[in-house]
Parts: C-alpha cells; sequence; structure tokens
C-alpha cells in the first residue's frame, strides 16, 4: 500500500506548489511512546519541512492527551521532534472546553487530571477555576486514605489560588462544572471527591441535589505509553465513576466526552489545516472565493483502530486513515472492526514523500 499512498501524496491542487492534502497525526503510539520519539517519526515529521526550516505540507497532531496549554505542548513537541511547531498544529482533547467558556462565566469549576489542568482552563478563559488537587486540600477529611498515600498533591498550582479564587468560599459555592481535563492521577481520591461534588449540586458534605455538568476529555479506554502494552486512558476512568455514581446516586451519571472519534473533532482539525494552508500559500484565498474543494485528501494517521480509523471514517471526505503498528494495533493485516485505508510502520509511510 505504501506505493498507492506514493502517489496520492504526490499530487497538488490546482495553485501551483500548493499540496491538496494534509495530515493528521496522533501523538501516543504513533509520534511518542511516554517522551521518546517512535522509529522514525523525528525523520517523518522533519520531511515536512523545507531545508530552511518552513512549513512544506501542512500538518497538525490530533491527540486525545493533553494537561498543559497547547502552546507549552508545542513548545514540548517542536524540542521533541527538532522543528518549529505552532500552537494552532496541536490540537489537544481538552481544546473545545475553548468554546464552552460564555456557558460559565464567573462560576466556580473543579479541573481534573495529570499537568497543570486548572492552568488550561484559565488559559482558556475560565476565571475561577480549581484543581481537583487543591479543590480537595480546602476540605479535611475529605479522603480517608490521604494519611497513607506518600506523596504531596497540589504543588505545581498552589499559586492559582491567590489569583483565582478565595479558599474560604469553597465552603458556600458550588461547583457549577465539572472538566476531566487530562488523565487522572490519583484515581481513589478523585472518584471519591467527584462523588461529592457530582451528588451534592456541587458542595461536598451537603443534602443530595442535582448533578453539576460533567465533561471529559476524550474516553480512551486505553492507549500506548511507554510501557510495554496499553494503559488505561480516560475512557477507563469514566467507567469507573459511572458504575460508583450509578450506585450510589438515584440518577445516572450525566456527562458530555469530547475528542477522537467524535467527527465534531475532524471537522475542528480540517478547518484548521485549511487555515494553516492559507498562511503558507495566501495566493490560495482564491480559491476560497471560487468555493473550490481546499484539500482532496486529509491522511489521519493513528494506532488506535477504534478512536483514530474509526473517527477518519465517520468523518468522511477528505478524510482517509492510516493505522500503524506502532502503538494499540499491533495486528498482522488490517483491524477487522474499523479497518483503515492503509497499515503499515511510520517509516514506511513517509519513505516515498
Ligand atoms: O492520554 C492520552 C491518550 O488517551 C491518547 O493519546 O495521542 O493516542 O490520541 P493519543
Ligand atoms: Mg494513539
Amino acid at each position: 500500500r505504501s506505493s498507492d499512498l506514493a502517489q496520492r501524496f504526490s499530487h497538488t491542487g490546482a495553485c501551483p506548489g500548493r499540496p491538496s492534502f494534509g495530515i493528521a497525526f496522533d501523538i501516543d503510539g504513533v509520534i511518542l511512546r511516554g517522551r521518546s520519539p517512535i522509529g522514525g517519526a523525528q525523520r517523518a515529521i522533519r520531511r515536512l519541512y523545507s531545508e530552511d526550516g518552513t512549513l512544506k505540507i501542512p500538518f497538525l497532531f490530533l491527540t486525545n492527551g493533553g494537561g498543559v496549554p497547547e502552546h507549552r505542548r508545542a513548545l514540548e513537541l517542536s524540542q521533541l521532534l527538532g522543528v518549529n511547531i505552532s500552537p494552532t498544529q496541536v490540537v489537544l482533547g481538552h481544546s473545545p472546553y475553548r468554546e464552552l467558556v460564555n456557558h460559565f462565566e464567573d462560576d466556580l469549576i473543579v479541573a481534573v487530571g495529570k499537568g497543570e489542568p486548572a492552568v488550561v482552563m484559565s488559559d482558556y478563559g475560565f476565571r475561577k477555576v480549581l484543581s481537583i488537587d487543591e479543590y480537595a486540600s480546602y476540605f479535611e477529611d475529605i479522603d480517608p486514605l490521604a494519611p497513607f498515600k506518600t506523596w504531596k498533591v497540589g504543588q505545581t498550582e498552589n499559586y492559582m489560588s491567590a489569583k483565582v479564587h478565595p479558599s474560604s468560599d469553597v465552603y458556600s459555592e458550588r461547583v457549577k462544572g465539572v472538566f476531566v481535563v487530562s488523565d487522572p492521577v490519583d484515581w481513589g481520591r478523585d472518584l471519591q471527591v467527584l462523588c461529592d461534588i457530582l451528588s451534592t449540586d456541587g458542595l461536598p458534605g451537603t443534602e443530595k441535589g442535582d448533578q453539576p455538568p460533567l465533561y471529559f476529555a476524550a474516553d480512551d479506554l486505553e492507549y500506548q505509553a511507554a510501557f510495554p502494552s496499553e494503559r488505561l486512558g480516560m475512557g477507563a476512568f469514566r467507567i469507573a465513576l459511572e458504575s460508583i455514581f450509578n450506585q450510589i446516586s438515584d440518577h445516572p451519571l450525566k456527562y458530555t466526552s469530547y475528542g477522537k472519534p467524535n467527527p465534531f473533532v475532524f471537522k475542528n482539525a480540517a478547518k484548521i489545516l485549511e487555515k494553516l494552508v492559507m498562511s503558507m500559500y495566501p495566493d490560495s484565498q482564491i480559491l476560497k472565493e471560487v468555493n473550490e474543494r481546499q484539500f482532496s485528501a486529509i491522511y489521519m494517521v493513528g494506532d488506535n483502530p477504534k478512536v483514530d480509523i474509526n473517527g477518519a471514517s465517520k468523518a468522511g471526505h477528505p478524510w482517509s486513515s492510516v493505522l500503524t503498528r506502532t502503538g494499540v494495533f499491533r495486528g498482522k493485516d488490517n483491524d477487522p472492526q474499523f479497518p483503515a485505508d492503509a497499515v503499515c510502520l511510520i517509516s514506511e509511510y513517509i519513505a516515498p514523500l
């Protein structure tokens, strides 16, 4: 299949020099395992740039991961891969949360997950944000297992409290929304505190009440990290929370999940790629004016059939899918349930460019 891809990769659009295709790369299991670049990933990404370092082929990273603002992830990826990646080329699981700011205005929200979830949400414009580490720290005895834990929590984001929220308000102010930004770290404590918030209309330790809105940045059951076999992801945490909540509450848990394979994520990524190619080739504005199609193909390169390949198939034209054998998928041929348009190692698909 790599020669087919070579052919498809070689065509250009009506505007001379302007590529008629774009690429969306998954990160975990395709570009990185943990913090280490996989196989030919560095070389593959570098081939999308000219000798002088300018971008030649429009591409972005489309990951269900996150935990730091897009500009920070762009910097990390630039350093790891040795190219200049702009923040607009980084679409994280939680990137759509930006669009929800107006629904929360001055409401108190709690942000959950590894990294700096409260910083992410503040960066999107949410004005009153506490990380779950910090929120839980105000409620004495909320986690009866805390005395047995050997680690300290909430240190990286403590500066947020003074700036964003006076600690005393948390005892009377209801949490109006919970955002799971990235993979939760302390599952036991987080399950307890989230059940408290979600079953009491946002005020732990008080009577049962309505459930505040709950959002998940993604719903990956498993993903590929540095360990040889898959690790439990945000979807696994969601299942745990949902099962427990549904046992202790009269109403089933209500939630909204973002991330791949949601077709909305792919539509948004296509729009970003179009903007990117317009900035690379400003003359192609003419094409837009005559309403000509921007890309004849956008390739989703992913390792997870259920998430990446399923998402690209559901999104339809111009999306095509490339499944790599570098992460969750290890099959010999194609995935039987969510077959990709091409299956290969990352070093194979980029070689013909
Ligand atoms: O936590 C990250 C994981 O759920 C998936 O990341 O890059 O494979 O979409 P990615
Ligand atoms: Mg992946």
